[in-house]
């Protein structure tokens, strides 16, 4: 069950988002930051409101190292490119998110819904992915997922370069708590 969002990723009070809440960029985007930190003070992370393709967060082609998105629903999100280390996202909710070409490596993705999310050419290494449900998630390129944990981890219908099946299947193991799904049958690791 998501509990309430962390402080340092507070959604803003109603008034202020809806003001934010406007598809700009580039200079338009840090002028009306600008004018929000005006009316009231803000912390640094919500210099990242503004409004996205998918969110009222923009986290496209962001440094969003360490951050705390943990139990939010960030269903399509758009990460894409950005930089994710040691970011933790535990309990979200990421289906159809992407994270295209970013670099988590030693994210916290533990207990997360990433159905068909994008991870392709994504650094996933050193990630924490216990319990969480990759079903029908897009990972192509050379997503490595070096050093990463999959424990109750459910890759149903992902498809996985051949090298990095055989790297996950030997360190898989459990059934994943949400769906039932064996982590090795998931895989495919033929055992
Ligand atoms: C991975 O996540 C699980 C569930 O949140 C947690 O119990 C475990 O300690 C984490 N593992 C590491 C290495 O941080
Ligand atoms: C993965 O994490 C689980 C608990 O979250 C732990 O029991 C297991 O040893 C870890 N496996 C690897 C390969 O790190």
């Amino acid at each position: 069950m998501p509990t309430a969002p962390k402080a340092s990723y507070e959604e803003p009070p109603l008034g202020r988002r809806d003001a934010l809440f406007v598809g700009v960029a580039g200079a338009a985007l840090s002028a009306l930051v600008g004018a929000a930190v005006m009316l009231q003070p803000v912390d640094v992370a919500q210099a990242y409101l503004g409004g996205g393709p998918y969110g009222r967060q923009v986290t496209r082609g962001q440094d969003l190292s360490g951050q705390d998105f943990s139990n939010l629903d960030l269903t399509g999100q758009d990460f894409k490119t950005s930089i994710l280390r040691q970011t933790t996202f535990k309990n979200s909710k990421l289906a159809g998110a992407s994270f295209f070409d970013a670099d988590l490596a030693g994210a916290d993705f533990s207990n997360t819904d990433l159905r068909g999310a994008d991870f392709s050419l994504c650094r996933a290494t050193q990630v924490n992915f216990t319990g969480a449900i990759f079903e029908g998630a897009t990972v192509t390129g050379n997503t490595q997922f070096k050093g990463s944990n999959v424990t109750d981890t459910d890759f149903t219908d992902v498809g996985l370069r051949t090298d990095q099946r055989k790297l996950l299947c030997k360190i898989a193991s459990g059934t994943n708590p949400v769906t039932g799904v064996d982590t090795r049958e998931s895989l495919l690791c033929g055992d």
